[in-house]
C-alpha cells in the first residue's frame, strides 16, 4: 500500500501540507536509538527546540553527553564547524516530565518494544499535545494498527522505524497504515527526504518491510548454526553482505530483538517464523570480522550460500507478493540500512530465473511454510531502480535516485532514464520531461567512478564506454519533447554533461556546476569538451576554467550567462518553473547547432586546480586540443567523437590511474610523478 500521491516526496508541495517544519520535537526513550534520532533532528533544523524524555533522569543524562560527544567528534575530524555544533546542541533539553509535550509539534516515541508500554506512552502523549501535533512511534516491528488502537486521532500518528546509527543512516520506513491521513505521509516523507534521509513507505504488515529481511536473515543463519560454526556462516554470508550475520548481531546486542520480531511474526503469520532456540541461550558469538573468513569445505558452503539466498529470496518475493513495499525501495533499503551489497532483486536477476527457482524450491522444502514465488519471477523485477517517476501537469518528472552516490550516473540509470522519455515521447498526453535530483544535495555528482578502473589502460573500451554512455545525451539531441534540467543541487561531470544537453536548465540559487575530471587525472569524455562551446559561445573562457581547473560555477553566474534559464528560490519553485519551461518549449525544442566554432585561445597557466591543486599537464593538453578539435568539426556528431575518443586517450595515462585510485582510496592525488 502507498497512498502517497509522488515517488519524490519532495514533490509534495509545502504549501499543500498543512503543515510546516517542525518547531519542537519530544523523543521519548533515551536509551539507545531516541538520542541518535534526537542528533539527527538536530543537525538536519538546527533552530529546532527538542526534548528528549526518559523516566530515569541518569539516561538522559548520558544521552545528553552522548550527543554533546558527537558533536565534538564531528568537529575535531573537521566534518562540522563549530558553530554548526553549537547550534545543534542549542535548544536539546532533557526531562522526565511528560507535561513538556505541551507545545510539541511532532513526538517520537523510542521506547522498549513492548506493546503496553507504548501503548500507556501514547495515552500520555494524546493527553498533553494538541489536536494538530504527529505522533510517531519508532518501532522496528509491531503494527501500527496494534500501537494506536487507544488513540483518539489516530490519523496524526503513524510508525518511523529508523536504522542504526541513526543520525547517520539514512533509511527510514514510514508507514501507510489505514487510519493514518495520506496528508501525514505525505508531510513525514516530506520532512526526511528534505532533512537528508531516505523514507521508505510500507504497509503495516508485522516488522515492516526491511526488518522482515534482516531478522529472518539472521534468524536463518542461527537455524543453520547445527550444520556450521558462526564463523562458518558469516564467512559465506560475505558474499553478500559487508558483515555477516552473526557480526551485526554482535554489535547490536540483536539476539532479544530477534527473538522478539521473531516470536510476533510466528504468532501473526504461522510457527515457521519462530526464533531459533539458540538465541535464547548465547549473548555473544564467536564469529570473524567483515573482510576475514575461515575455510569453509565446498558443500557445506553451497549448503549455507542456498539457504541464505533462500531465506532473501523468499522474504522477497513475499514482500512483493503482498505489497509491502516496492522492489527499487527493497533493493535500496537493502543495500542502504542493512548493509547487502547488492539488493535482493539485483542478486535475482544476476543468478537468473532457473537457480532462483532451484534456491527456492529446495528452502520451503527445508522449511516448510515460509513463502514461495506466486507469479512468473520476471513480474518481480521493477521496471524502475535508480530513477522515480512522476507527472505534473503533463510533464514526467524523472527523479535521479542514488543516494548513496549523490546520485551518480551509472549504465542502468541511464538506460532507464532513456527507457523513461522512449516510453512517453509518443504519448499525446505527455507534454515533455523534467530531469531532477533525489534530495537536496545533489542533482547528479557524475559518473560513477567505481566503473573507471576497469576501463584504465584500455583505449578503445574506454572510447567506447564514453560512447555508449552518450546513448541517452544524443537521444535528447534529437527528442521531439522538451526535457528540463531542474538543478536541485550541485551537478558535477557526467551530471552537468546530462544537464547540458537537455533543452533547458532551470537552478535553485544554491546550486554549483564543475567539471572536476581533471582533478582525478581525466577529462569529461560525453560532451564537455564539445557542447558548451557551441551553445553557449559567449561564456567559452569560463568553460576554459572549468575544464582546466575544475573551476566551479554558481547557479547564478550561470544564470549571468545565459547557460541557466531561470533561478529558483527553493524547491518547490524550482518544479514549477521546471514544468513551466517544458511547457513553454513544446512544439520548438531547440537544437545544438552542427557548425564550427571559435572558442579564445587558452592562456598559458600552469597547470593547478581552483583550489592550488597541481595537476597533470599531460591531461590539460589532452583537454586544451580536444577542445581545439572539437571546436573545428563541421558537425556536432564529429565534435562528440573527439570527445570519445580523447576520454579513450586518458584512460591511458599514469595521472589517471593516479587519480582514480586517490578517488577510491580517498586521498589527494600525487601528479608529480605522473606528469
Ligand atoms: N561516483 C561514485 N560515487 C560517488 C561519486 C561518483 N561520481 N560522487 C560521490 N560518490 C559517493 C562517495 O564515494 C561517497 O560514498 P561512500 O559514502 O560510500 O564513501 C558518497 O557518494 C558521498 O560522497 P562524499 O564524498 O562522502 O560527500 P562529500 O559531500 O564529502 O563530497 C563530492 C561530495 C561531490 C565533492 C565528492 O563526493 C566528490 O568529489 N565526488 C566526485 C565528483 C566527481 O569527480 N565527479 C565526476 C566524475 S567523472
Amino acid at each position: 500500500m502507498n497512498r502517497s500521491p509522488f515517488a519524490n516526496p519532495l514533490l509534495a508541495k509545502a504549501a499543500s501540507l498543512a503543515r510546516g517544519a517542525p518547531r519542537h520535537v519530544a523523543v521519548i526513550g533515551a536509551g539507545s536509538i531516541g538520542p541518535d534520532i534526537a542528533y539527527y533532528l538536530k543537525s538536519a533544523l538546527p533552530g529546532l527546540k527538542l526534548t528528549l524524555i526518559d523516566i530515569q533522569q541518569p539516561a538522559i543524562d548520558a544521552a545528553l553527553a552522548r550527543l554533546r560527544g558527537y558533536a565534538d567528534k564531528a568537529v575535531a575530524r573537521g566534518k562540522l564547524d563549530p558553530a554548526a555544533a553549537a547550534a545543534a546542541l542549542d535548544q536539546l533539553e532533557g526531562s522526565t516530565d511528560y507535561n513538556r509535550l505541551a507545545d510539541c509539534d511532532w513526538v517520537i516515541e523510542a521506547a522498549t518494544e513492548d506493546l503496553a508500554l507504548k501503548r500507556r506512552i501514547f495515552a500520555e502523549v494524546e493527553a498533553r499535545v494538541g489536536r494538530d501535533a504527529v505522533i510517531t512511534s519508532n518501532t522496528s516491528s509491531l503494527p501500527a494498527a496494534r500501537i494506536f488502537a487507544g488513540l483518539q486521532c489516530p490519523d496524526r500518528a503513524t510508525v518511523t522505524h529508523f536504522f542504526a546509527p541513526a543520525w547517520r543512516n539514512p533509511a527510514v520506513e514510514v508507514i501507510d497504515w489505514p487510519r493514518a491521513d495520506p496528508a501525514l505521509l505525505a508531510w513525514l516523507r516530506r520532512c526526511f527526504a528534505a532533512t537528508g534521509k531516505l523514507p521508505l513507505t510500507t504497509s503495516d504488515a508485522a516488522c515492516f518491510m526491511l526488518d522482515r529481511v534482516f531478522d529472518n536473515w539472521c534468524n536463518e543463519a542461527a537455524l543453520l548454526l547445527s550444520d556450521a560454526s558462526a564463523a562458518q556462516i558469516d564467512s559465506v554470508a560475505a558474499e553478500f553482505v559487508h558483515a555477516g550475520p552473526f557480526f551485526v548481531l554482535n554489535l547490536a546486542q540483536g539476539n532479544p530483538i530477534i527473538i522478539e520480531t521473531n516470536t510476533l511474526q510466528a504468532e501473526e503469520e504461522g510457527a515457521h517464523y519462530r526464533p531459533a532456540s539458540i538465541f535464547r541461550s548465547v549473548a555473544r558469538w564467536d564469529t570473524v570480522a567483515p573482510g576475514k573468513a575461515v575455510a569453509v569445505g565446498d558443500a557445506l558452503r553451497a549448503r549455507i550460500h542456498d539457504r541464505l539466498l533462500g531465506v532473501l529470496l523468499s522474504q522477497t518475493v513475499d514482500i512483493l507478493d503482498r505489497g509491502i513495499g516496492t522492489g527499487a525501495d527493497l533493493d535500496l533499503g537493502c543495500r542502504v540500512a542493512l548493509g547487502f551489497k547488492r539488493g535482493p532483486l539485483e542478486i535475482m536477476r544476476e543468478a537468473g530465473d532457473a537457480e532462483c527457482q532451484r534456491i527456492l524450491r529446495q528452502f520451503v522444502h527445508d522449511r516448510p511454510g515460509m513463502p514461495t514465488a506466486m507469479r512468473a519471477w520476471v513480474g518481480y523485477q521493477p521496471l524502475e531502480r535508480h530513477v522515480l517517476v512522476d507527472q505534473i501537469d503533463g510533464v514526467k518528472v524523472i527523479t535521479l535516485r542514488r543516494p548513496e552516490a549523490l546520485n551518480a550516473l551509472h549504465d542502468q540509470m541511464t538506460d532507464e532514464i532513456l527507457a523513461v522519455i522512449r516510453r512517453h515521447e509518443d504519448d499525446p498526453t505527455v507534454t515533455g520531461f523534467v530531469i531532477v535530483g533525489y534530495g537536496t544535495k545533489a542533482f547528479c555528482a557524475g559518473a560513477d567512478i567505481g566503473r573507471f578502473p576497469s576501463l584504465l589502460g584500455d583505449a578503445e573500451a574506454a572510447a567506447q564506454y564514453a560512447r555508449d554512455c552518450s546513448r541517452l545525451l544524443v537521444h535528447l539531441d534529437r527528442c521531439s519533447k522538451p526535457v528540463v534540467a531542474a538543478l536541485n543541487g550541485m551537478a558535477l561531470g557526467g551530471g552537468f554533461e546530462l544537464a547540458m544537453r537537455c533543452h533547458a536548465l532551470v537552478a535553485q540559487r544554491s546550486a554549483w556546476m564543475q567539471l572536476p575530471e581533471v582533478t582525478l587525472g581525466i577529462l569529461p569524455g560525453i560532451g564537455a569538451l564539445a557542447v558548451p562551446y557551441r551553445r553557449w559561445p559567449a561564456a567559452g573562457a569560463v568553460f576554459h576554467r572549468m575544464l582546466r581547473h575544475g573551476e566551479r560555477l554558481q547557479a547564478e553566474q550561470a544564470h549571468e550567462l545565459g547557460i541557466v534559464d531561470a533561478l529558483a528560490d527553493d524547491f518547490d519553485s524550482l518544479m514549477t518553473l521546471a514544468v513551466a519551461q517544458v511547457q513553454a518549449l513544446a512544439g520548438r525544442v531547440p537544437r545544438i547547432g552542427d557548425a564550427s566554432v571559435a572558442p579564445p585561445a587558452f592562456a598559458a597557466e600552469a597547470p593547478c586546480s581552483a583550489d592550488g591543486r597541481a595537476l597533470s599537464a599531460g591531461v590539460v593538453a589532452l583537454i586544451e586540443s580536444a577542445v581545439r578539435d572539437a571546436a573545428a568539426a563541421p558537425h556536432l556528431h564529429g565534435a562528440l567523437e573527439i570527445g570519445y575518443r580523447a576520454f579513450g586517450a586518458v584512460a591511458c595515462t599514469a595521472a589517471a590511474r593516479e587519480g582514480i585510485a586517490a578517488f577510491l582510496d580517498r586521498r589527494t592525488p600525487d601528479f608529480g610523478a605522473t606528469g
